[in-house]
This record gives C-alpha cells, sequence and structure tokens, in this order.
C-alpha cells in the first residue's frame, strides 16, 4: 500500500513510525515531512500542509491507497473532504466536523445543548458587549476568567485573566487589534476551572468510539508549570488522574454524546478526536476538543498501542470499528520535548543536531522541527534516500550530523518502560546525550504524575 501523511511535526513522526509496522505498507509520503522524518518515509518539503490543492493532486498521481490528515489546519480547510471527492479514503474529519475545534463557539453551544459537562459561558461578537459583560464580573471573587477567541491560534488563542485589565486587554488585542486575524472575530469569555488535566485521545467513525490510554501534557514552558504557554513541552501516558471510575464517567457524560451530538448536527466525526479534560471537584469537564492527535500527547500514546495502527485507521474510516478491539502495552510512557532556547517566543534555526549516542531500545527519538542541512532531502523523492528506509529501522541517527534545527520543538524523546519512574529516566538520559546550540528542556516532565501515582 501506498500512504501519504499530511504534515511534519513530532506527532507526524510517530504515526509514521507506527504505520510502517504494518508489512503491507509499501511506501509512505510525508508533506512536507521533516529532515528526521525523511528516514522513515518519503518527504515532500515542496508540499505544505495548508497547500491542499496540491496534496489532492500529489494523492491522485502517486496513486496514494490511505492517506493520513494530522493537523488541524488543513483539516479546518477541508482536506478530508477534497481528498474523498477524488476518492481517496483518509483518516480525519472532513470540514463541517472539524469545527468541534476550528470554532469554540460551536463546540460550546454543541456542549450547552447536549448538556456535555463544561465551563459556564458567554459568546461575544463585538467588543463593546464584551466589555459591558467584563464589568459586571466582580474582582476580585469571579476571577480569573477565561477568554477564548473563536477560531484557530496555533494554540495560543487562550488568555487566563487575573485582574479587569488583563481581560480588556484580551478583548482588545483579540477582537480589535486581531493578534489571530478572522479567528477574534468572536470571542468565549468563560468560567475558570481548576482540577487535574487529561488529554483522551479517542479513535471513532462517527457511531462507535475507541479511547486510547489517557495522557498529561506539559503546555507551559518553565518548570513547576511556570512561563508562557507552548505547543506542550512534554508528555506521560498513562495520565494517573484518568482513573477507571472516571473513564466511565467520560464515557457516559462526555464522549458518546459529544458523538451523538455530531451526528444529529448533521457532521459525523471520524478520525481521531481528541478530549482536552479537567477534573474538577464537580467530575470531568471538558476544557477543550481536538479534531486531531494531540502534539506531543501523541509521541507517548502511540508506543503504547499493540494493535496495528493502519487497521484501525481504515476501519474508522470504513465505520467497521465496532468489529475492532484495541490493545495496549500495559506500560508508561514519557516524553522529553527539546526545545530551541527562546520558544514559544522568538528562536534561532539552523543549529548543528548532533546524538552523541546510540539510543537503547525501547528509547524513540520523534523530529518536530528539523531539517536537513544542504538540502539533500529536497527531491529526495527522487533519489533512493527515502525509499530504502521505509522498512529499516529509522531513528537510529546517533552520530549523524547533517540536520539542523528548523522549529521551536525540535525533538521529543519518548521512553517507554513497565513503571513512569524508569520511563522518564531512560527519557532524559537519552535527551542528555543530543546536543544543539540553545536547546532547552524542562526538567520536571512527569513529577506531577509521580506524585498522583504514590497517593
Ligand atoms: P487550549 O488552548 O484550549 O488548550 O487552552 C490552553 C490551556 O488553558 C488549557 O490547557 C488549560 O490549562 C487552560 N484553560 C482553558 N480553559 C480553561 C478554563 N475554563 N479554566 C481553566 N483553565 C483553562
Ligand atoms: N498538546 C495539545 C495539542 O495538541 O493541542
Amino acid at each position: 500500500m501506498k500512504l501519504l501523511v499530511v504534515g511534519g511535526g513530532g506527532r507526524e513522526h510517530a504515526i509514521i513510525k507506527k504505520l510502517k509496522e504494518n508489512p503491507d505498507v509499501d511506501m509512505i509520503y510525508a508533506l512536507p515531512g521533516n529532515g528526521g522524518i525523511a528516514r522513515d518515509a518519503i518527504c515532500v518539503p515542496e508540499i505544505g500542509a495548508k497547500e491542499i490543492d496540491k496534496i489532492v493532486d500529489f494523492a491522485v498521481s502517486h496513486r496514494i491507497d490511505f492517506a493520513v490528515v494530522a493537523p488541524d489546519d488543513p483539516l479546518a480547510m477541508g482536506c478530508v473532504d477534497k481528498l474523498h471527492e477524488v476518492g481517496i479514503a483518509c483518516f480525519g474529519p472532513e470540514a463541517k466536523a472539524a469545527r468541534i475545534e476550528s470554532s469554540k463557539v460551536f463546540a460550546k453551544n454543541l456542549m450547552r445543548e447536549y448538556k456535555i459537562p463544561t465551563a459556564n459561558y458567554q459568546v461575544f461578537d463585538h467588543p463593546e458587549a464584551a466589555r459591558k459583560y467584563l464589568k459586571t464580573v466582580s474582582y476580585p471573587e469571579c476571577y480569573p476568567v477565561v477568554i477564548k477567541a473563536d477560531g484557530l491560534a496555533l494554540g495560543k488563542g487562550v488568555t487566563i485573566a487575573r485582574t479587569p485589565e488583563e481581560a480588556e486587554a484580551a478583548v482588545k488585542s483579540v477582537m480589535e487589534e486581531r493578534i489571530f486575524g478572522d479567528s477574534g472575530a468572536k470571542i468565549v469569555i468563560e468560567e475558570y476551572l481548576t482540577g487535574p488535566e487529561v488529554s483522551v485521545l479517542a479513535f471513532t467513525d462517527g457511531i462507535t468510539i475507541r479511547p486510547m490510554v489517557s495522557s498529561m501534557d506539559h503546555k507551559r514552558a518553565g518548570d513547576g508549570d511556570t512561563g508562557p504557554n507552548t505547543g506542550g513541552m512534554g508528555t506521560v501516558a498513562p495520565n494517573p488522574y484518568y482513573t477507571p471510575e472516571i473513564a466511565k464517567i467520560c464515557m457516559k457524560e462526555i464522549f458518546l454524546p459529544t458523538l451523538k451530538a455530531m451526528r444529529e448536527k448533521g457532521c459525523p466525526f471520524k478520525g481521531c478526536l481528541y478530549f482536552g479534560l479537567m477534573i474538577t471537584e464537580k467530575g470531568p469537564k471538558v476544557i477543550e476538543y481536538n479534531c486531531r492527535f494531540g502534539d506531543p500527547e501523541t509521541q507517548v500514546v502511540l508506543p503504547l498501542m499493540k494493535t496495528d495502527l493502519l487497521s484501525v485507521m481504515m476501519a474508522a474510516e470504513e465505520e467497521r470499528l465496532s468489529d475492532m478491539e484495541i490493545e495496549w502495552l500495559d506500560w508508561k510512557a514519557a516524553c522529553v520535548i527539546l526545545a530551541s532556547g527562546g520558544y514559544p517566543g522568538k528562536y534561532e534555526t539552523g543549529k548543528e543536531i548532533s546524538f552523541k549516542k546510540q539510543f537503547p531500545e525501547n528509547v524513540t527519538c520523534y523530529h518536530a522541527g528539523d531539517k536537513l542541512k544542504d538540502k539533500i532531502y529536497n527531491n529526495c523523492h527522487n533519489t533512493a534516500y527515502g525509499l530504502c528506509n521505509i522498512r529499516s529501522d529509522g531513528g537510529n541517527i546517533d552520530a549523524d550530523k547533517s540536520l539542523v534545527t528548523s522549529g521551536g520543538r525540535v525533538l521529543g524523546i519518548t521512553a517507554v518502560a513497565p513503571d513512569l519512574r524508569t520511563a522518564l529516566k531512560n527519557a532524559y538520559a537519552a535527551a542528555d546525550t543530543v546536543e544543539f546550540d540553545g536547546k532547552y528542556a524542562r526538567r520536571d516532565i512527569g513529577r506531577r504524575a509521580l506524585e498522583a501515582e504514590s497517593v
């Protein structure tokens, strides 16, 4: 089979490595892919993940059997719809179902209508109306308030305003200055919830839902959850706060009602549905939905998956997930992100990455933001470079000097082990053998999970 994966980050690398385990897979193209992914797939850096028409043309001309659209933007832009139109089977929701992530207003109204537990909220489409409302929110009793841009905003659209001044500043920058463009035409102002956060990714065909093992992201840049929000600095799985009792409540009150709501709204959700949950004193509540695999959650969840990923993805597309049991390794996984110094603010790129030691078994390096120096991989799909590696064990790029940094999050180092402490120790030990100028990692990934485990 010939597969195509749209995207070029750590999440896509984890998906590709897992897809390759299926012996029927002859070839995987990554559009655009990245330097490290080029060890496992044929990268096409000329085609970006948002260039929908080019992606569709490529899929047709390369006779792709199955496509996986991983990032939020192409999903919201209708990449799956367009691939379906030309008869290509895909994993991922069509645009109208992707609204569950691309419009917070849509998601919140859906939850209100179907009584799915979430923070109380109001929607505003005019800054003056938002200001008028904020004047009625008493300070400090009812603060913080949470202000969210309606549309996609690279994960930066949420402000936790601790004072009326911060709330006003958020309204101004999002709605008037439009720092996120049209994503800020509407905002949601919602109640601030507290409690541990849990990410649950789930395979669904619109009717049946198969949750994956739970995970915990670490979104803030600094140790002890300080500093600005990032795309995620590390993850562990499973999440100790997601007990079997909580899982049962989530299935009944959140997962199944969400699928039903999407069907009844005429946009059944097929693909990977991500539930960002908060376990509050009043039970689990939805903080956000994503219409895709989370990043870096995927880098800890997929390594624990025993069942063949391609078979599950095809079953989701063909609406036969109910026939499928998905098995998980009863181990723990930890992923430490190595980022460029300065991320999520300004950072430099082009730093040579050196792998001092080969990673031990059970440690994997997922590449998120790197590229091959000297552009060797331009046109690599015309060379043996990608082709020869499709069945090899990619990732052992120790002693390789040809990769340079090209993004904020550069690498995700994942270790799996029978217990979390060992997984974390091995992930950090491997992460410490990788070097590039300005390398930055949080040192406390998994600390809260270990504490929770010991309670
Ligand atoms: P999001 O971009 O929607 O993932 O939100 C980023 C982060 O903001 C979440 O992971 C939460 O930590 C936090 N957050 C979002 N909504 C709320 C809320 N209603 N109460 C408390 N924290 C929130
Ligand atoms: N890690 C959170 C996300 O993928 O949005």
